[in-house]
């Protein structure tokens, strides 16, 4: 007996794309219901009065007052990486930028050089922890990016991990390609040289040990400019992988155009949007990936969701999870931080963290939503009043159980 189950949709029910507009405002609630699942999957939900007899009493949890949710969908982040960062926290409390900090070899470079001289195992052991909490706090699939080898060795050391990921967890889990994050000392001034990397020596192998799914690209400035972005996303489409871009986050980089001229699945943070560019996303087929924690930690504006939403853009949210600018995997505080400095609406800030997060990792035919045949990840909330108090409540664990293909974690 469920008092509410949030965002349901018929079996045969295409979505047709991922929601935009007044469709992303609509969340489809059953009130009093049941929910059945065998074998990890959702077999069957309706109403409570029609709830199928003869299942036995050790097989049914009663979680009346409480609401079900489809778990969470992280469509980005950078889980796997050596070690923490803190003390560029201090420096960034002392006044540096970003920008400054990244300047003075620390950040990106900073993790490289620690990935670096770490083994494969210890890397893995360290990345399972994380995950496992991510998923205590409700995340049932997700992204991982590489991007802090920024050498041949490292890089495919990063993506091997998250390979063993896959097989080991209970998580869906999709792996994303950043060689192209920073580029590493050595590169400084022969930027050539490393694009060169990428596309001779990293991808053949990535591509021959199936250890990628989408490819990423750091586009900013002091980064990877609008036409060594565009170049990297053509040498990965040569092996079938789809960009998702990390896009206008620091400056006006030019990442969003190019994510869409380069049919990019997602264009991600968003923090700095002009008009040319929210035109150009919302006459895509680009989802833009908002990652508020990012710009919350950093002191950067936030996202304007309301405008993208309202120019009709696909926009999901996401966690951004790693040591440099959002040292947090939870994505009830994300949403929470969508509702209260973004101004989405909490059914339109659920539908972002979980249908359309789904659809930005190619994950939406069996995730994301309450549907019969999708895998059973779900998040069963405490007793609480409404689903507005999800995000109204912010800080506070309102997750009481989360259950991965049919089993509780
Ligand atoms: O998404 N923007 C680039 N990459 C990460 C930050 C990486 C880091 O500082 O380690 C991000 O914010
Ligand atoms: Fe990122």
């Amino acid at each position: 007996n469920i008092s509410a189950l949030a965002g349901t949709y018929d079996a045969g029910e295409g979505l047709g794309g991922p929601l935009r507009s007044d469709a992303l405002a609509t969340l489809p609630i059953m009130q009093n219901a049941f929910l059945l699942v065998e074998s990890g999957r959702i077999v069957s939900f309706g109403p409570m009065d029609l709830v199928p007899v003869g299942i036995p009493d050790h097989d049914i949890i009663d979680a009346d007052g409480r609401i079900i949710l489809p778990a969470w969908c992280d469509s980005h982040t950078h889980l796997v990486f050596g070690a923490s960062r803190e003390n560029e926290f201090i420096d960034k409390i002392k006044g540096l930028s970003y920008a400054e900090i990244a300047a003075k070899g620390g950040g990106i470079l900073n993790s490289a050089a620690r990935l670096n001289g770490m083994s494969e195992d210890e890397l893995f052991r360290l990345a399972v922890e994380r995950l496992h909490e991510a998923a205590r706090l409700g995340t049932g699939a997700i992204e991982i990016k590489s991007g802090y080898g920024l050498t041949v060795e490292g890089e495919l050391k990063m993506l091997r991990v998250i390979k063993k990921l896959k097989q080991k967890s209970a998580l869906s889990i999709k792996a994303t390609f950043l060689g192209a994050h920073a580029f590493p000392p050595e590169y400084r001034d022969n930027h050539e040289g490393y694009l060169r990397l990428i596309e001779e020596d990293m991808l053949p192998v990535i591509a021959r040990e199936q250890l990628a799914d989408y490819i990423d690209v750091f586009c900013e400035h002091g980064f990877f400019s609008p036409q060594e972005t565009e170049r990297i996303c053509l040498a990965g489409a040569r092996y079938g992988l789809r960009p998702k871009i990390h896009a206008n986050q620091l400056n006006l980089s030019g990442g969003v155009q190019t994510g869409v001229k380069m049919n990019a699945l997602s264009v991600d943070h968003l923090e700095t949007m002009d008009e040319d560019a929210i035109r150009s996303l919302a006459g895509s087929n680009t989802i833009g990936t908002l990652l508020p924690t990012a710009a919350f930690f950093l002191r950067m504006p936030f996202q304007p969701a309301r405008q993208l939403i309202d120019a009709g853009c696909a926009i999901a949210i996401a966690t951004d999870f790693n040591p440099g600018s959002s040292p947090s995997f939870n994505m009830n505080l994300v949403m929470a931080m969508s509702c209260i400095q973004m101004k989405m609406l909490p059914e339109e800030a659920i539908n972002a963290a979980t249908i359309n997060g789904a659809y930005a990792m190619g994950l939406e035919a069996e995730h994301g939503c309450i549907r019969v045949g999708n895998h059973a990840n779900l998040i069963l909330t405490h007793r609480i009043p409404s689903l507005a108090y999800l995000p109204y409540a912010f800080g506070t664990n309102l997750v009481e159980t989360v259950m991965i293909k049919g089993e509780f974690i």
